[in-house]
């Protein structure tokens, strides 16, 4: 559906009437298109205390092929950059700014202590205006729970005041973003760092997430332009809207995508896998024998790789007014099918050491709605699921992630009564509404061969929504 606010305000007459009188003014967001590079524009770097995570964004910008810039707060910058052979120089003269810049990129790994809070102020005071429209902000950090001191873990845990409120402040379709990165991870950094300085985070913004070291260390060689290649996928509920997005992207990075849906869906399903030069399998995942038959159909396949759990209903109604049916259905598709699945393709062996699980989970799971007990309930199921699970599947060297959407626009929002659905557009430092393929870029990123240190991450894909925040 499209969003007439966001293109009048966007036109030389809606912008002038929208500044006069102070309404919101949402920019165009900038997304990925295959081929294109990961950053338009140089990254602007800084730190404090003894930065421990130099070397790893050296190898990774020089990957990426990124151009650096050197804040004052990080003067060592401009010698590893040139060991590297990284194209770099200092940002800003004596006390004046430098350049506009794409991105900021500030390691915090160091910080031992508040009483060195000042080295966050200097670098963003001084280059909190020189940001480009649709920039990005990292701040990169040690996760507090494994911190050697308390003052330290204190430290470490402030990040997340900063790097919330920043994203609030930045406007201009900027997002911000914290990532802990534990000791011993250091070389699990390059697709986070690719997905957060891209456009494909577009609709991401003022998220926390860790990562940690994969149960088979050590970094994995994947072609950044497909990084898919080869891979087996199934994505559920793949028939329109978010799915069939999720299959998009995964089928331009490279997957060999097996697409699902119920067999009422079976026009649209086949329409998307024709495509896509997918596999169409018709299926209700709520039926008992679901699961088993995924399995045998993974197994006859040599094994899956990813397993994309989409695949979602609503039967909103308040509780006092909802039929026990309705409340039941969504569970069992939401939630409990997802779990009989994932037993069945990792007990089978189906699904293997290396194997990405990704689950759909909702803002509604994090915030609640009203008329939206069964739903939520799911929703805020499959985090329980996710974080409970990631310690288990590491062991079988397994990864599993969840999104979860905020306000998105697909025939499920559409349906939303008109004054709910502008609330739900503008609600959120983006000013409007994401795009399914903002959920698919996030889930790609996630379902990636060299994303093995994220599990257990539950990543918002809501603009900074303020519900649940
Ligand atoms: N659109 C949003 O704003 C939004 C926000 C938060 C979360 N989500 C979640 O994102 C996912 C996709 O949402 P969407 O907006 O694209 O919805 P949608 O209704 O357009 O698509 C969902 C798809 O899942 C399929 N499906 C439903 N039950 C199934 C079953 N039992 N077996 C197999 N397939 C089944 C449907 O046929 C449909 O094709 C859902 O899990 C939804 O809860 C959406």
């Amino acid at each position: 559906m499209t969003d007439s606010y966001l293109s009048f305000a966007n036109s030389s007459l809606g912008s002038r009437i929208a500044t006069l009188l102070g309404l919101p003014q949402p920019l165009p967001l900038e997304r990925y298109r295959a081929g294109q590079p990961v950053l338009k524009g140089s990254v602007l770097l800084g730190a404090g205390g003894e930065p421990e995570l130099l070397p790893a964004l050296a190898a990774g910008f020089k990957s990426m092929a990124a151009q650096t810039v050197a804040h004052r707060s990080l003067p060592q910058w401009t010698q590893l950059a040139n060991q590297a052979g990284l194209m770099t120089g200092r940002w800003g003269v004596e006390d004046k700014p430098g350049e506009k810049v794409k991105a900021l990129v500030f390691d915090a790994t160091g910080m031992q202590d508040s009483a060195e809070a000042d080295a966050l102020y200097q670098f963003f005071h001084d280059a909190a205006r020189s940001v480009l429209p649709c920039g990005r902000v990292l701040v990169l950090g040690r996760p507090p729970e494994a911190c050697s001191s308390p003052r330290m873990a204190t430290m470490q845990r402030a990040l997340e005041g900063l790097t919330r409120s920043l994203a609030k402040e930045l406007k201009r379709a900027i997002t911000v973003q914290l990532v802990y990165v534990a000791e011993g991870a250091n070389d699990q950094l390059e697709s986070t760092l690719r997905f957060f300085l891209s456009p494909r985070c577009a609709y991401v913004s003022g998220q926390v997430v860790r990562i940690g070291v994969p149960s088979v260390a050590g970094a994995v060689a994947v072609d950044w332009t497909q990084p898919l290649q080869g891979k087996k996928i199934l994505v559920t509920g793949a028939s329109r809207g978010i799915g069939a997005a999720i299959a998009e992207v995964m089928a331009r990075d490279g997957a060999q995508l097996i697409c699902l849906d119920v067999p009422q869906a079976q026009a649209g399903l086949d329409e998307v896998a024709a495509r896509l030069g997918a596999r169409a399998l018709a299926l209700d995942i709520g039926a008992a024998d679901a699961p088993q038959k995924l399995a045998d159909a993974a197994l006859a396949d040599g094994g899956w790789g990813v397993v994309v759990h989409n695949a979602g209903i609503t039967r909103d109604k308040t509780i006092a007014n909802m039929k026990e049916h309705l409340w039941q259905a969504v569970v069992n598709v939401n939630l409990s099918a997802q779990e009989r699945i994932n037993d069945a393709l990792v007990d089978s062996g189906a699904l293997k050491a290396g194997g990405r699980i990704v689950c759909v989970s909702s803002i509604s799971g994090i915030a609640g709605n009203l008329g939206q007990t069964n739903y939520a309930l799911s929703k805020a199921g499959v985090i329980g699921m996710v974080q409970s699970m990631a310690p288990v599947l590491a062991k079988k060297g397994i990864t599993i992630n969840a999104v979860a959407p905020g306000f998105i626009e697909t025939q499920m929002t559409a349906a939303v009564p008109f004054a709910l659905r502008e609330a739900g557009r503008r609600m959120n430092s983006m000013g409007q509404g994401g795009q399914p393929v903002d959920v698919a870029e996030a889930i790609a990123w996630f379902a990636s061969p060299a994303s093995g240190g994220l599990t257990g991450n539950v990543v918002r894909v809501c603009g900074q929504s303020l519900l649940g925040a």
